[in-house]
């Protein structure tokens, strides 16, 4: 989550500045809470965030300190309280006072003029209708329930008609106001829309899921609704959920004229919805133009939908229309081609992930989905393979999942092979052949030979990946190549390799081989944080590797620090801990990054903003603009944790331009404007002397 640049609301205190007196304290409990609950509403509602992350957090923590020593200012609307409660034993059930429709599909574009046809005769009228066009979300419906502003009760659909209390999950949703914003709103309001998780959450969150060895999810969907169903609100507080809200429920004490004005006033309350993505159109032609764009965008969203809904607009006419069966007879969902192919599996295989993993994958006849070619499917564990009773020689129906992993759908049961046979986990690892071990409580078998080859390869395959040292010209299938041909057996062989050693392996040419070089040459200062996740710690991800390197700032007291130390810092468990301590406790691994420093890999501290008094860029304010060795979005959250301010535009109160190679028209006015001027040297120079 990057909450990208920063904003002129933040407010920080050091400790030294933590108020004493009752009064102050008060006083400052509340800023923090408005201040939190604005940067929520900027960041999920208006998705304009003003703050990274790190700031977010320190007011978070400087509310809960706050909260801590003086418990008689504490509310239940309080963001510190957003996770709460004890883990249930089960769910209660509750009615809906209105029931939770169902929509009625359709699957082609004339499908839509065929229910423009149908409302129109129903209302006999001949004009043209208006209506909202919706992305369809591919999530799980919820209702909310506010009495006086405040959130009290969250169902599930359930059949409809009663539905499961999961108010102390959907509390920690931080895109559930947990009061209504503003003052205009009738005394119980209930309010619908669809959890769901983002497709790079989804991703990030089967990786995690994977380093500790629980089950992955199939989908994003799977994974939202797996995650509501965790009895333990702790659990769920710590799975990145969103809900975007889209209808009422009953209607009582709501008058709106059109279901955009009924959108438009949920946004200005304070919930997030799809507004963006929402078009109101004047007639079903317009409907289906909408729908093919959609369609059309539907692999760049971050999250999934499956279709457009499509709802006359005007609440009068809605209310004309009525429902038909369990259908309202004003809206339908205009459903996109199912992206779903049939293929047949040729093998399963099983493979061994960087950790040591067992994972059965099945090796498919190349198929095409949505526009995509597909040859493997993961199949999760042998728990997984046992529900689906997946078998070499089955044709299955296969999907793609969050756009990125392919997923069997099912067996078809009436094209199984007579002599076909049920699949059989093997109890020893594919590559090496040691034992393989089944940790008690864990759905993953590993190898856990620390010589296994294919767990070798795998390591050098995420020590080279995208998130860790960057290495792009360095595939896995040349880590592979490399490997096998015995001339990179650890990390720092990386850095020892020459032109000539590529050009000893099979089909490579000098031109590529040199880039492999150079690109390799290239990642010599990672960020701090991304040579710690390169590392392939057990249960140490991106995210985690993120907070170890705020916190430490350089590897030696890392490669140093006790359990109790690891321990105390956020979102790092007892687990996790153990598995960084035992880590560094291995003399291969401290000897290995001992070798990579010699061989001039140096990883880059993260900007110190504890240790220099605070903020460094308070008060400054900064343009950004042409090519510079940094992103433009890091370069961004840099100067945001500095404390420093980034605008896109220069005007007379930008403190410096910082410009790269190629600036324009920007460099202009601020030379204009006589704004001092900085390259990246002066930059740097800028932030050693800060
Ligand atoms: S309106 C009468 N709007 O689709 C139902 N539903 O098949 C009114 N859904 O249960 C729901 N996106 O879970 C509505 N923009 C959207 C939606 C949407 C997804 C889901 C929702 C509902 C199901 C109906």
């Amino acid at each position: 989550m990057d909450r990208g640049a920063v904003g002129e609301q933040v407010i920080m205190k050091t400790k030294e500045q933590t108020p004493s007196s009752e009064r102050q304290a008060a006083k400052r409990i509340d800023e923090l809470r408005r201040l939190l609950l604005e940067h929520d509403y900027k960041y999920y509602v208006l998705d304009q965030p003003e703050i990274t992350d790190y700031q977010y957090d320190q007011l978070f923590q400087e509310l809960k300190g706050l909260e801590e020593a003086h418990p008689e200012y504490l509310t239940t609307d309080s963001p510190t309280q957003r996770v709460g409660g004890v883990p249930l034993s089960q769910f209660d059930k509750a009615p809906h006072r209105s029931p939770m429709l169902s929509l009625q599909n359709s699957y082609s574009p004339e499908d839509i003029l065929a229910f423009d046809e149908r409302v129109r005769k129903f209302l006999k009228f001949n004009g043209d209708v208006e209506y909202l066009c919706e992305p369809k979300l591919d999530g799980l419906a919820i209702e909310l329930i506010y009495e006086n502003g405040e959130l009290i009760q969250a169902l599930t659909r359930g059949d409809g008609e009663v539905g499961e209390v999961v108010t102390s999950n959907i509390r920690t949703l931080r895109s559930v106001p947990l009061k209504i914003k503003g003052s205009h709103w009738p005394p119980r309001l209930e309010v619908r829309g669809e959890v769901l998780m983002l497709k790079e959450d989804f991703r990030q969150l089967n990786e995690q899921q994977q380093e500790s060895g629980a089950t992955t999810f199939a989908n994003p969907r799977n994974a939202a609704a797996g995650t509501i169903r965790q009895l333990d609100p702790k659990v769920v507080a710590q799975r990145p959920l969103r809900m975007f809200c889209y209808s009422p429920g009953t209607r009582e004490g709501l008058e709106f004229e059109s279901q955009m004005k009924f959108m438009e006033q949920l946004k200005s309350w304070g919930f997030s919805t799809v507004g963006h993505l929402s078009r109101q159109v004047s007639n079903a032609q317009e409907a289906v133009a909408y729908y093919h764009e959609l369609e059309g965008l539907r692999h760049s969203l971050p999250f999934e939908i499956d279709g457009m809904v499509l709802k006359v607009n005007s609440w009068k006419l809605q209310e004309a229309l009525g429902n038909i069966a369990r259908s309202p007879r004003w809206a339908n969902a205009a459903k996109f081609k199912p992206e779903q192919a049939l293929t047949r599996i040729k093998d399963i295989v099983v493979q061994v992930g960087r950790t040591g993993a067992l994972t059965p994958v099945a090796i498919m006849e190349p198929v095409q989905v949505g526009g995509v070619k597909v040859t493997h499917a993961t199949l999760h564990n042998e728990q997984e393979i046992q529900r689906k009773d997946v078998r070499v020689g089955d044709w299955v129906l296969v999907h793609r999942a969050g756009d990125v992993i392919p997923e069997i759908i099912e067996v078809v049961l009436d094209r199984r092979p007579k002599d076909s046979q049920v699949f059989q986990m093997p109890y020893s690892c594919p590559a090496c052949g040691s034992a393989s071990v089944q940790v008690e409580g864990e759905v993953i078998r590993r190898c856990v030979n620390p010589l296994c080859p294919a767990m070798s390869k795998e390591s050098l395959k995420h020590f080279a990946s995208r998130r860790a040292m960057n290495i792009d010209k360095l595939g896995d299938k040349i880590i592979e190549a490399l490997f096998e041909a015995k001339l990179v057996q650890r990390f720092s062989d990386l850095y020892k390799l020459k032109v000539e050693d590529l050009l000893s392996l099979e089909r490579q040419g000098p031109k590529s081989a040199q880039n492999i070089i150079s690109s390799i040459a290239k990642s010599q200062n990672p960020k701090l944080d991304r040579f710690i996740y390169a590392l392939g710690i057990r249960f140490v991800g991106d995210q985690t590797a993120r907070s170890l390197a705020r916190h430490f700032a350089a590897l030696d007291p890392l490669m140093s620090a006790t359990q109790e130390e690891l321990e105390k810092i956020e979102d790092i468990g007892p687990k996790v801990a153990q598995s960084i301590t035992q880590a560094f406790g291995q003399k291969e691994l401290v000897e290995e990054i001992h070798r990579l420093l010699e061989l001039g890999v140096k990883p880059q501290s993260p900007p110190s903003t504890k240790k220099e008094g605070g903020m460094p860029l308070q008060g400054l304010s900064f343009v950004v603009t042409g090519t510079l060795p940094m992103g433009r979005e890091e370069v961004h959250e840099l100067i945001a944790s500095l404390g420093g301010k980034t605008s896109s535009s220069v005007s007379r109160k930008t403190s410096y331009l910082l410009a790269g190679e190629s600036a324009g028209s920007k460099l202009e006015k601020a030379q204009e404007l006589k704004i001092k001027i900085l390259n990246w040297e002066d930059f740097q120079n800028l932030l050693k002397g800060a």
